[in-house]
């Protein structure tokens, strides 16, 4: 990253103009520094979304958004995907390194160690309501781990990370696995050390004693593959909410619960639940995809596709592609079919040769094939959003920790623009 190469000229009303420095990050990509704006001009920016403004500096992902790259700590997804399992890519967003055979078994047994759930937090699970949205408990647990194993909420990122950060991903598998047999008022199943992180996840949610199951290679290859494409995404909408916590200085656990309920947003990572509601819908109604893109285009109709569309990607979200061949993988084995991946595929074709989608650059991002695979595997549409969490807590503790090594950091706190009432009196209640 380069600073005070280059510099761009600001002129103001009634003011000298403004010299502010060009910072050129390492993939080439300019930003002006403006921390000095307010202090030397009077002069904020105003910018809703946040979609021109940089918020930090960060060394975990890079997106290229007309180019449709994608890359966690300089590795393509595609390669990650086909090369490592979630542990792996677990550990190198964390620790910025791909682990070698010793660190991955040490990683691995500090997840197998941490993997069970505290006898009492066990019966919060009972005071749910079996209909809750499992989101909901996700959240609610897991700001609850810091009452139950306070002993982390300092945590020193040199001492501790390795059992902080694998204690978390660990727990949040087994709480969203004892969530699901909540909701079906089954016996929690508790993981096991015979099993990998993928394999303990499938076993905790399927297991019973009344029919034998038996993990599918298939759904964990699938599962793995799952959890590396949500692992990270920059400064998304639940990243950044950690990290603003993160910048308060509360913990890690309250941080993390708050980017689940970000996450929980349909915008955001619920858009994988509406994407299949939205072709269950279209499907039980006998709805033509034609139709739905009609819908979509009609401006007073809040009706939108889900799935389709990104703030960062004007192009193919890489994860969309993957996702997509993933999915005939999975649902067409033994040839099977889905009528509901028949309509997303149809779906796309319509939709990306539609002038409106087209002059948008709106196109399939990775909540569109993702719900798909994750029905296949026979986990509950109202738990994928939950499972979208899980992959993507890596990403959220990595970026948590960046943020409190960075030095030029402090606590968030955005400005305004205010359009509020200028100074009133107040008048005594009789007089009003
Ligand atoms: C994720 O940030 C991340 O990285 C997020 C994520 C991650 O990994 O963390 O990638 C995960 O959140 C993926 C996105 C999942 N959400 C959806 O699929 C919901 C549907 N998509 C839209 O809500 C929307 O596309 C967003 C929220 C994803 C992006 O919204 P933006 O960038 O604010 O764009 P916009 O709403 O300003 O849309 C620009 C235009 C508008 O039309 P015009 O005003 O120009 O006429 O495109 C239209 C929008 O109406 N538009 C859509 C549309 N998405 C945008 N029209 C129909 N269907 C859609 N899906």
């Amino acid at each position: 990253m380069e600073i005070n190469k280059e510099f761009a000229k600001l002129s103001l009303p009634n003011q000298e103009p403004m010299t502010l420095p060009v910072i050129t990050d390492t993939m080439g990509g300019r930003s002006i520094d403006i921390r000095s704006l307010r202090k030397d001009t009077g002069f904020i920016t105003y910018d809703p979304g946040f979609v021109n403004t940089g918020s930090c500096t960060s060394s975990i992902c890079y997106i290229d958004g007309e180019q449709g790259v994608l890359r966690y700590r300089g590795y393509d997804i595609e390669d990650l995907v086909e090369h490592c399992d979630f542990v792996e890519v677990a550990y190198l967003l964390v620790k910025g390194e791909l682990p070698n055979v010793k660190e991955r078994k040490r990683y691995a047994d500090l997840l197998n160690n941490e993997s069970l759930l505290h006898y009492d937090m066990q019966t919060f699970f009972r005071q749910y309501p079996a209909e809750a949205h499992p989101m909901s408990i996700l959240a609610a647990m897991s700001v609850s781990l810091s009452a139950f194993y306070p002993e982390m909420d300092d945590i020193d990122p040199e001492a501790q990370i390795d059992f902080a950060v694998t204690r978390l991903i660990s727990k949040i598998r087994t709480i969203t696995a004892f969530t699901y047999r909540h909701m079906k008022g089954e016996d929690f199943v508790n993981p096991s050390y015979k099993y990998s992180y993928c394999e303990n996840f499938l076993n905790m949610m399927f297991k019973s004693p009344v029919i034998e199951y038996v993990i599918d290679p298939l759904h964990v290859k699938a599962l793995n593959q799952l959890l590396i494409l949500h692992a990270d995404h920059e400064q998304n909408c639940s990243t950044t909410a950690v990290r603003l916590i993160g910048s308060a200085e509360a913990n890690l656990y309250a941080s993390v619960s708050a980017g689940i309920c970000a996450l929980w947003g349909p915008k955001h990572g619920g858009a994988n639940q509406a994407v299949i509601e939205m072709l269950h819908q279209a499907h039980i109604e006998k709805q033509s995809v034609k139709e739905m893109v009609e819908m979509a285009k009609d401006k007073r109709n809040p009706y939108l596709l889900m799935g389709f569309g990104h703030r960062v990607y004007k192009t193919f979200d890489p994860r969309a592609k993957i996702a997509k061949s993933l999915c005939k993988a999975v649902i067409t084995r033994n040839g099977h079919s889905d009528p509901l991946l028949d309509m997303a595929m149809e779906l796309e074709e319509v939709a990306l040769s539609d002038d409106y989608f087209k002059e948008r650059n709106l196109y399939p991002n990775v909540d569109f094939y993702t719900g798909l695979i994750f029905r296949t595997l026979g986990i509950p549409t109202n738990m994928f959003t939950c499972m979208f969490a899980i992959g993507r807590l890596p990403g959220w503790i990595a970026h948590w920790l960046e943020w409190k090594k960075d030095p030029y950091q402090k606590i968030g706190r955005p400005r305004q623009v205010y359009d509020g009432p200028q100074g009133r009196t107040v008048k005594t209640i009789s007089e009003r």
